[in-house]
């Protein structure tokens, strides 16, 4: 049997003393977009760093392809095909966006590398008419469309999206998920964290809701669209 892609085994994270995630477990299966909704504070960014390795989960496991990587250095969980798009946007803002994609370059794991500027700009033909822009010049939306950009750059295997719909305008947003729902079409294995309960229904084949640092629901967008409890009570809509 093929394991998951990604298995994340009931892990518990700490920040020095303060216990964020309880046993939290949560599996994506090769080409499948998964989101992780949760309000502000419930552990989506922490729990995107634990499988990253930049906070250690103190216990529990993280597997890829069925080898652990809890442990491994951030850089080498990277090299193993984990591609991070951070909450924040952060490029490099006196980089073109061309450099900006080049320096980010980096084939595949298996040497099977898809992604160049060439497929980047057929997607993204934003960054394509952009291209010899500083990255700091462009607009949110276009700095969000470069992160994204930068991480397929290098070949992950899992594309881990933080919040992509946070701070944008409603027409950008929609813009944002067409270029996800595009990627998933590519075939790009996705676990997108939001907040925005639409976009997320609209976007990942299912979804788990965590709250105060634990797996409160998990099933298919149908199974979550049936359940206005659990909308109401860890989304508060
Ligand atoms: N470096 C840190 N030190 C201590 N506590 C932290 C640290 N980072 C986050 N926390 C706390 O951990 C909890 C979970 O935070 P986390 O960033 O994972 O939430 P989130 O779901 O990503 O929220 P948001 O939607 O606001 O990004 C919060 O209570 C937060 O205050
Ligand atoms: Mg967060």
């Amino acid at each position: 049997m093929t394991p998951p892609l990604l298995s994340v085994e009931s892990i518990d994270t700490y920040y020095a003393e303060s216990h964020i995630l309880f046993g939290v477990s949560l599996v994506v299966d090769v080409g499948e977009c998964v989101s992780l909704i949760g309000r502000n504070g419930a552990g989506k960014t922490t729990t995107f760093r634990s499988i990253i390795g930049l906070t250690q989960p103190r216990s529990g496991r993280v597997l890829l392809n069925g080898q652990p990587i809890q442990g491994l250095a951030p850089h080498l969980v990277a090299r193993r095909g984990v591609g991070f798009v951070p909450e924040d946007r952060a490029i490099f803002p006196s980089l073109s966006v061309w450099e900006n994609l080049d320096v980010a370059y980096k084939p595949s794991a298996d040497g099977q590398s898809h992604w160049t500027t060439e497929r980047v700009y057929e997607v993204f033909p934003r960054l394509a008419e952009r291209r010899n822009q500083p990255g700091g010049t462009l607009s949110g939306g276009e700095q969000q469309m470069l992160t994204i950009a930068r991480t397929l750059m290098g070949n992950p295997a899992l594309l881990l999206l933080d919040e992509p719909s946070e701070g944008l305008a409603p027409l950008i947003v929609e813009i944002i998920g067409g270029l996800i729902a595009r990627l998933k079409n590519e075939g790009v294995t996705i676990l997108m964290a939001e907040q925005n309960l639409p976009f997320s229904l609209a976007l990942a084949d299912r979804a788990y809701v965590v709250d105060d640092g634990r797996v409160q629901f998990s099933g298919t967008n149908d199974e979550l669209r049936a359940r206005p409890d659990v909308i109401q009570r860890y989304l508060g809509i």
